[in-house]
């Protein structure tokens, strides 16, 4: 690519960028760029447009284009437990915090499909503390929504969970509970206003936690 080509490029897409916050308010202006023009430019062959300035012609006057490109841009990668020592430091440092306040809310900006909202939620029921949370969900991109409203994980991706679960350092009465763990939950709701309820089980115990999650 020459010089010139590039610079036109830079331009482009830094305009698409501006029409997208001004139009949706969707913010990708501080995204690594090498990343956003392949995304972008995934989004422009698969609409087949030959430019960058192109597809700021369909974004802008085709909302559908802007959801097929959100979802281009999006990365959803999650798992339960994905940062063992984040839990671990919430135990052992939020939670008692939280102990002291009567009621508290938390939310979950970009949730994607939901593992970090139910991990959340166990170590909270754990902590004594579900009772008086509420989780607040929310992400933009809607399709992934869904699937964090299901609550409906792999066994497989199960095994790989409590392995992180068992990392984060839960007291040893919880973490024979976690040995094999079968997940049960659902989280409906379409506005940001509405709630719903989500539970969560463990197999070989007791266990069971409610808490209540608006997407
Ligand atoms: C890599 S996932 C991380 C999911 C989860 N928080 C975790 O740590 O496992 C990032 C999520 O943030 C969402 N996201 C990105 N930008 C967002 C924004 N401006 N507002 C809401 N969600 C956003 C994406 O759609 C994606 O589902």
């Amino acid at each position: 690519m020459s010089t010139e080509t590039r610079d036109v490029e830079e331009i482009e897409v830094a305009l698409l960028l501006e029409a997208i916050v001004r139009r949706y308010g969707f913010d990708f202006r501080e995204y690594a760029p090498a990343s956003l023009k392949r995304r972008l430019w995934r989004r422009a062959h698969a609409e087949g447009l030959e430019t960058i300035s192109a597809l700021q012609d369909r974004v802008l006057h085709d909302s559908a284009c802007m959801e097929r490109l959100l979802l281009d841009l999006s990365i959803n990668v999650t798992t339960m437990f994905r940062d063992p020592s984040f839990y671990k430091a919430f135990r052992a440092k939020v939670a008692p915090l939280l102990k002291t306040y009567p009621f508290s809310r938390i939310w979950i900006a970009g949730c994607s499909t939901g593992e970090e909202v139910y991990s959340l939620a166990i170590v909270l029921e754990e902590e004594g503390l579900l009772e008086r949370t509420r989780l607040y969900a929310t992400d933009i991109n809607e399709a992934v929504l869904e699937r964090a409203r299901l609550g409906v994980f792999s066994l497989e991706k199960m095994q790989e969970y409590t392995q992180n679960y068992l990392q984060s350092a839960p007291s040893p009465s919880t973490t024979s509970r976690a040995t094999t763990v079968r997940s049960s939950t659902g989280v409906s709701s379409s506005t940001p206003s509405s709630r719903s309820t989500t539970s969560s089980r463990t197999t070989g115990s007791t266990s069971s936690t409610r808490s209540s999650v608006a997407t």
